[in-house]
């Protein structure tokens, strides 16, 4: 019989608590993952209860403040603090999402943060992103065309033109979406994954951008965009209401007829 053993650091202990309650305070569990490269231990999970009182209303008030207040080591990253630079992006009540938007409240019991699933870690709750924005660097993200730009103007678009990039440039590239695709998961070496693909619709749909031939041939690869299978985890799971699933569907169409119009 076949024998499986699970990979280094995926067994999870449990950590220390730190109590922080105050006696008839509005306090609440946060859960917390916690892996330190350097110290050689397994990952563990601890908790710290802390009176809300104490914090701003979202999930990244509450470990800004565990960090300031109680926990200095904890790591994670975090930018803007209002939802456009994706940098905060973890696994909070079992969802992929920006903490700096999640509110506390949102959460009934204690709030479980872990990272981003299915990537390595770097420290606690901060993955190694490299990966994902290799992918990202691979679609070539800027706007490519042989055609000058008009003298001393913008190259303009038409409304209806432009409106066809609503819904893909408010991409964070937080990477919610992908780390929440089975597919992504298991092939990531080779599959491009929602984040990567959406962006890459955003440019094939883009009326200045001239590339769209050398964009589609890029991605005619069984992996690279052929692993979606439309379950839809992308889409359920962007914190800015995108649909990268859509996304992609658009470019199988424009790979199909072309198709077509070649045979
Ligand atoms: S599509 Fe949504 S979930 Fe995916 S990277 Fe962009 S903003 Fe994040
Ligand atoms: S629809 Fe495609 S990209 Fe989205 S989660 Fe499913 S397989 Fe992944
Ligand atoms: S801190 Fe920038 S998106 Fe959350």
């Amino acid at each position: 019989m076949a024998e499986f053993t699970l990979p280094k650091n995926s067994k999870i202990v449990e950590g220390k608590t730190y109590d922080f309650s105050t006696k008839g305070g509005n306090n609440k569990v946060f859960s917390i993952y916690r892996w330190d490269p350097d110290a050689k231990e397994l990952p563990k999970v601890d908790k710290y209860i802390i009176d809300l009182d104490k914090c701003g209303p979202m999930v990244l008030d509450a470990i800004i403040y565990i960090k300031n207040e109680i926990d200095p080591t904890l790591t994670f990253r975090r930018s803007c603090r209002e939802g456009i630079c994706g940098s905060c992006a973890m696994n909070i009540d079992g969802t992929n999402t920006l903490a700096c938007t999640k509110s506390i409240q949102s959460v009934k019991k204690a709030v479980k943060i872990y990272p981003l699933p299915h990537m390595k870690v770097a420290k606690d709750l901060v993955p190694d992103l490299k990966h994902f924005y290799d992918q990202y660097a691979s679609i070539k993200p800027w706007l490519q065309s042989e055609t000058p730009p008009p003298a001393e103007k913008e190259r303009l678009q038409s409304k209806a033109e432009r409106e066809k990039i609503d819904g893909l440039y408010e991409c964070i590239l937080c990477a919610c979406c992908s780390t929440s695709c089975p597919s992504y998961w298991w092939n990531s070496d080779r599959y491009l994954g929602p984040a990567a693909l959406l962006q890459s619709y955003r440019w094939l749909a883009d009326s200045r951008d001239e590339s769209t031939e050398e964009r589609l041939d890029a991605l005619e690869d069984p992996f690279k965009l052929y692993r979606c299978h439309t379950i839809m985890n992308c889409a359920k799971t962007c914190p800015k209401g995108l649909n990268p699933a859509k996304a992609i569907a658009e470019i199988k169409k424009m790979m199909a007829s072309r198709s077509l119009e070649t045979n």
